[in-house]
């Protein structure tokens, strides 16, 4: 049995409650939290073995193949740390840290205890899932041909209640930005991923408080980076604005280019594009490219990448480069 434990079972933890436990082989043997209420709602709903109050009993006390750290980001450091250096394997929420060199020394811990630390990634699977993991294998496949440029948008109408700001999100000591530094990790990741580039070259961006007009709180970002390869990153995010939610993801290429709109049902959401005699023909998925094998979640993704102790998409040093680019971002803002 591989015995996960959570601490934090917030709103992100209740979602790895339930991930985690429909896995076949995967047991979760351990929560904590500082909130009593929702430690005891958990155990009920699904009957975990150990709880704790504090974070520092469940690692000390609890024997684990993983613990998932889902508290507030500016806690993902300390918390990680501690685990790794009790000898635990770690997945991390995403911001992996609050800045650079917190991120690094989680990395140099994780080596020196020989320890894997991953940090989560789970658009793909929780609401891109199978388009984007066709239009992967198609870019691997070179039907795109040279992949130059990825326009990737995440733009929400309102994520928080404009006359509640108790959410700690709303709060830069606990979050450490606004939309970037939450809703960023994810874009941007998909974009370097897609482009099978996480070596960041130049970042120019810029961002604003848009609607909620807080303090060191950005509700829009908008910029460009530039990877190694050559392949921009057009990347536009917002939590509130005077617009339908939407999401996009458009891929240029010298041979094809592709537009996916996960909001636009399952089936057709991502078209494929060629120009043929000058002509510009929308070409149909190949039925073949829609049995692509991959995990069905982000949880099965982990847990068989430490039982198989083989590298992950989600490793802590692409998380780095997507922290770095945005860091980056706000020093240009
Ligand atoms: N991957 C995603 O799609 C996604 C979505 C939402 C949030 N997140 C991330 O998940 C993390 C948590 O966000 P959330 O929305 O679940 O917040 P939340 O406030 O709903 O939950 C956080 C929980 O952590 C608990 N907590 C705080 N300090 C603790 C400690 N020392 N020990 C144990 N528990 C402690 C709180 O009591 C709370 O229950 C954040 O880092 C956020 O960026 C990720």
């Amino acid at each position: 049995m591989f015995k996960v434990g959570i601490i934090g079972v917030g709103y992100v933890g209740s979602i790895h409650l339930e991930k985690f436990s429909c896995i076949d082989g995967v047991c979760i043997t351990a929560i904590s939290d500082v909130d009593s209420a929702k430690v005891r709602e958990a155990k009920l709903k699904f009957n975990v073995k150990s709880t704790y109050s504090d974070h520092r009993s469940l690692l000390e006390k609890a024997d684990l193949d993983l613990v998932v750290i889902c508290v507030t980001n500016h806690l993902h450091h300390d918390l990680t740390i501690e685990a790794l250096e009790l000898g635990h394997n770690v997945l991390c929420e995403k911001p992996m840290a609050l800045n650079l060199k917190d991120a690094r020394a989680m990395i140099e811990v994780s080596k020196r205890m020989k320890k894997t630390l991953l940090i989560v990634n789970n658009f793909r699977w929780d609401y891109l899932n199978p388009s984007i993991f066709q239009l992967k294998s198609m870019i691997d496949s070179g039907w795109f041909g040279r992949i130059y440029h990825i326009r990737l948008n995440r733009i929400r109408s309102k994520t928080f209640p404009f006359n509640d700001y108790s959410r700690w999100n709303l709060d830069s000591r606990l979050s450490g930005g606004g939309v970037l530094i939450d809703l960023g990790p994810h874009m941007i990741d998909l974009g370097m991923w897609l482009a099978s580039e996480y070596r960041v070259n130049a970042v120019l961006g810029s961002t604003d408080q848009g609607l909620l007009k807080l303090e060191k709180i950005d509700d829009f970002a908008s910029g460009i980076i530039k990877l190694e390869s050559g392949v921009t990153l057009q990347v536009d995010l917002s939590w509130s604005s005077h617009h339908k939610p939407s999401w996009k993801i458009d891929l240029f290429g010298d041979k094809g280019g592709a537009s996916l709109r996960p909001d636009e049902g399952d089936q057709g959401n991502l078209k494929l594009f060629r120009l043929e005699n000058n002509e510009l023909k929308t070409k149909k998925l190949d039925e073949n490219s829609l049995s692509v094998s991959h995990e069905k979640s982000l949880q099965q993704h982990v847990v068989k990448c430490i039982q198989q102790n083989v590298a992950s998409d989600c490793s802590a040093e692409n998380a780095y480069a997507v922290l770095e680019s945005i860091f980056r971002w706000y020093k240009s803002a």
